[in-house]
C-alpha cells in the first residue's frame, strides 16, 4: 500500500510517500521559517502564497524521491485539520484536484492523530506490533499540547489539553522577548544548554490542578516581567518593547533559557506520568515538534519508571507529511475513503 501523503497546515510544505503505514520512501519539507523569522511568527498570508509556489514541486519531489511514478500511489492522504485554513486550503485543494485526475482515493487526516501515529515510522522495518496498549500520547507542538489515551490505534481520547498557549508556541514567544530569532524552541535549547536552570524560579502552571490540561501563557508572562525587571528594574510591568532599550548579558539569557524550560518541562513530565499512573498505561508516546528537544526527552526518560513504561519518542517531530500518510494507513486498508468532491479544511477540528 502506497500512500502520497499531504500536509500544509501551518508553515511547512510537505509531501512524502509511505508504504505500509511505516515505511518512509521519501519525506520532502519546504521549510518557510526564512519567510516567517522578520516577524516573530507565522503570518497567515505569507504562509499560504509560499505552500502555493511550493506544493507541486514538493509533490513532484516526493515521488521522485521514492522513485515512483503516479500510477504507483494506491491513495492520496491530506490534513484537513486542524490548522490555519488559509494553509489548509492549499494542500487540500491540491489533493482533491490531484485525486480526481489520477483518479485516485482520497483521505483527509487530522493533523494530531499525523502527529500520534509519526512514532510509527521508520526509515527500515519496525517492531509496530510490540507497542502495548493501553497508551499515552503526548502531542507537543507550536500549535497544541494534547494528552491522549490511545486505546489502539484510531481509538483516541482527549485527557487533557493547553487552555491557552501551546508549548511550542511559548517557546518562540519567550525566544521573541529575548530577541534571539524563530523558531524559538531550538534556539532556547540551545542556549539553555549553557545555563542554570535553577538561576530563575518560574512557575509552574496549574501543576497542581486535578486535571490533565495545561497553561503556558503565565508562564511566558513571567519570563517577560522578569526580563523588564532585569532591563527597568524601578518600573518592572512598564513593558518597553520586546528588544527594550538594554541588551541583557548573554548569561542571564542562557538562565532565563534554562529555567524556563526546565519549568515548561516539569509541568509537561509530570502531567503525563500523573495520566500514565491513573489511566494504568504501559506505553507513553512522545512527538510533536517540541518532541525535539533533548532535555525534554531526558526529563521523560528520568522521571518515568523505566521498568514500568515503555517510552517511544517519534523521530519525526517536526511538522511533515509522512505522519500523514501513516496516519492513514489503516482507513485505507478498510477503503474507508473520503469523496474528493466534499472534502475540505476545518481549522479546529477535533478528535
Ligand atoms: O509540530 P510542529 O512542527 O508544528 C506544529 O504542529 O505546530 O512544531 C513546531 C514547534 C515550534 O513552536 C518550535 O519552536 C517547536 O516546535 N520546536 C521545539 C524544538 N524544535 C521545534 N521546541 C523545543 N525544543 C526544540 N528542539
Ligand atoms: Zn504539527
Amino acid at each position: 500500500m502506497l500512500i502520497l501523503g499531504i500536509e500544509t497546515s501551518c508553515d511547512e510544505t510537505a509531501a512524502a510517500v509511505v508504504q505500509d503505514g511505516y515505511k518512509v520512501l521519501s519525506n520532502v519539507v519546504a521549510s518557510q521559517i526564512k519567510l516567517h523569522t522578520p516577524y516573530g511568527g507565522v503570518v497567515p498570508e505569507i504562509a499560504s502564497r509560499a505552500h502555493i509556489e511550493n506544493i507541486i514541486p514538493v509533490i513532484q519531489k516526493a515521488l521522485k524521491d521514492a522513485k515512483l511514478k503516479r500510477r504507483d500511489i494506491d491513495a492520496i492522504a491530506v490534513t484537513i485539520g486542524p490548522g490555519l485554513i488559509t494553509s489548509l486550503m492549499i494542500g487540500v485543494d491540491t489533493a482533491r484536484a490531484l485525486s480526481y485526475a489520477w483518479g485516485k482515493p482520497i483521505l483527509g487526516v487530522n493533523h494530531i492523530e499525523g502527529h500520534i501515529c509519526s512514532i510509527k515510522l521508520k526509515a527500515q522495518s519496525v517492531k509496530l506490533k510490540n507497542i502495548k496498549f493501553p497508551a499515552i500520547c503526548l502531542t507537543v507542538s507550536g500549535g497544541h499540547t494534547m494528552l491522549v489515551l490511545m486505546r489502539q490505534w484510531g481509538n483516541y481520547e482527549v485527557i487533557g489539553e493547553t487552555i491557552d498557549d501551546a508549548c511550542g508556541e511559548a517557546f518562540d514567544k519567550v525566544a521573541k522577548i529575548l530577541g534571539l530569532g524563530y523558531p524559538g524552541g531550538p534556539i532556547i535549547e540551545r542556549w539553555a544548554y549553557s545555563g542554570n536552570k535553577q538561576a530563575f524560579s518560574f512557575p509552574r502552571p496549574i501543576l497542581d490542578r486535578d486535571n490533565f490540561n495545561f497553561s503556558f501563557s503565565g508562564l511566558k508572562t513571567a519570563v517577560l516581567y522578569e526580563v523588564q525587571k532585569i532591563k527597568n528594574p524601578q518600573n518592572p510591568k512598564i513593558l518597553q518593547g520586546t528588544l527594550g532599550i538594554k541588551k541583557l548579558n548573554k548569561k542571564v539569557v542562557q538562565d532565563i533559557c534554562a529555567s524556563f524550560q526546565e519549568a515548561a518541562f516539569e509541568v509537561l513530565a509530570t502531567k503525563t506520568l500523573r495520566a500514565a499512573q491513573k489511566f494504568n498505561v504501559s506505553t507513553i508516546i512522545l512527538t510533536g515538534g517540541v518532541a525535539a528537544n533533548q532535555v525534554l526527552q531526558d526529563f521523560l526518560r528520568k522521571s518515568l519508571p523505566v521498568t514500568d513504561y515503555q517510552l517511544l519518542i517519534t523521530e519525526f517531530s517536526t511538522d511533515n507529511a509522512a505522519m500523514i500518510a501513516g496516519a492513514a494507513y489503516l482507513r485505507a486498508l478498510k477503503k474507508d475513503y473520503d469523496d474528493w468532491c466534499n472534502l475540505q479544511g476545518e481549522s479546529n477540528l477535533r478528535f
